[in-house]
């Protein structure tokens, strides 16, 4: 073998033997830098005789373009190799379980809440809220039920320890309180809407101690009880998302409205399901009435002049009958399992209540 031959050979081998790009460039370096052995090789040139630097020149060239192209090949596989093994590491497994799912969830009830006050705010109401810790004066007295009346035996009281002076707070079992702080406030024209907790000793199925309520009030000098009847119907429509709905109104009592009424609303129980809007039977859904001139009276209101419609509806309630929602009691149960079947997932989207101005508050 020629001594050209055998440093071919050589060079070779060096570049084959390269494991990575840095091995490979130094080797290149090594040969074909400014001072690599070809380049030397190459210097030699200068110095020969013509004929001699005619076959020498070709056979440096001929080595030149052997090992460049080596050199070009083993940097591409060497290139594959690294990208291959990055594919390899960097793979997605999907066969991967998902992540779970953090979201939270909207609780029925307050979607309820909403819808409740989204549909109130479009026909003008506006929403007003009060304290859960009542006196006496604003849960009954005020709403035309004094000590003694009957009609306090209608609602299961929780109250509160005396205070020094005697006076014994409750918690308040009927929103309708808020009516009073309202009026005691604002002049009418009036139209609020206060959804709310509410408290009554019970419990069941369909009874919680705690619960809710959205109470409703219209004072102005031109109210009628076809109004109160228009505006609950509109409400129901929409609420149940029905174009048609059969409604009647039965008298009833209630001591801050006169008279009063319960709405009903068309439905079927058939294999133990409620449709809701058609059949023959019927579904109570709420109380209402023409304010008693008695409560004008006691906010300073002249029923003379002015006269309005209330309604009381059980927010629960109406929450458990659009979502088919059997037992109150889990309501309140805080069951992640129940709250992610029942839930809603938030939108991104503002709440449907915002922009309805606010009146009244908290005052305790
Ligand atoms: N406060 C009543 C209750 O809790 C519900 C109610 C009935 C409210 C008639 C009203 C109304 O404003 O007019 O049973």
């Amino acid at each position: 073998m020629t001594e050209m031959e055998t440093l071919q050979q050589d060079l070779l081998k060096q570049v084959e033997n390269a494991s990575n790009l840095a091995e490979l460039d130094a080797v290149r370096v090594s040969v074909l830098g400014k001072k690599g052995i070809i380049t030397e090789k190459m210097k030699t040139l200068g110095s020969m005789q013509p004929e001699e630097r005619k076959v020498a020149g070709q056979q440096f060239n001929l080595l030149k373009e052997a090992v460049a192209n080596a050199i070009e090949s083993k940097k591409q596989s060497l290139e594959d190799a690294e990208i291959n093994a990055r594919l390899a590491k960097e793979a997605v497994d999907i066969t991967l379980p998902v992540r779970p799912e953090t979201q939270g969830r909207i609780h029925p009830l307050y979607q309820t809440y909403d819808e409740v006050i989204a549909i109130f705010g479009q026909m003008g109401f506006e929403l007003a809220e009060g304290p859960d810790i009542e006196d006496d004066f604003h849960n009954f007295t005020a709403l035309n039920t004094p000590k003694n009346h009957p009609a306090r035996q209608m609602q299961d009281t929780f109250y509160l320890q005396a205070e020094e002076n005697g006076e014994r707070f409750i918690v308040r079992t009927q929103t309708s309180a808020v009516q009073i702080r309202t009026m005691e406030e604002k002049k009418p024209p009036i139209r609020i809407i206060v959804p709310g907790r509410t408290y009554r000793c019970d419990y069941d199925a369909t009874h919680a101690p705690m619960f809710h309520q959205v109470e409703g009030l219209v004072v102005d000098t031109v109210t009628n009880m076809a109004h109160l009847k228009g505006c609950l119907i509109e409400f129901v429509k929409t609420f149940f998302e029905l174009d048609k709905v059969p409604v009647r109104f039965r008298p009833s009592f209630f001591p801050f409205t006169e008279p009063s009424a319960e709405m009903d609303i068309g439905c079927s129980r058939q294999n133990g399901e409620l449709k809701i809007g058609e059949g023959n039977d019927w579904l109570e859904i709420l109380g209402c009435g023409m304010v008693h001139p008695n409560v004008l009276k006691a906010c300073n209101i002249d029923p003379e002049v002015y006269q309005g419609f209330a309604f009381g509806i059980g927010l629960d309630r109406l929450a458990m009958l659009k979502y088919a929602i059997p037992d109150l009691r889990t309501f309140f149960e805080s069951d992640l399992r129940w709250m992610k079947h029942y839930g809603f997932v938030p939108l991104d989207i503002p709440s449907v209540g915002a922009g309805l101005s606010m009146t009244g508050g908290n005052k305790r």
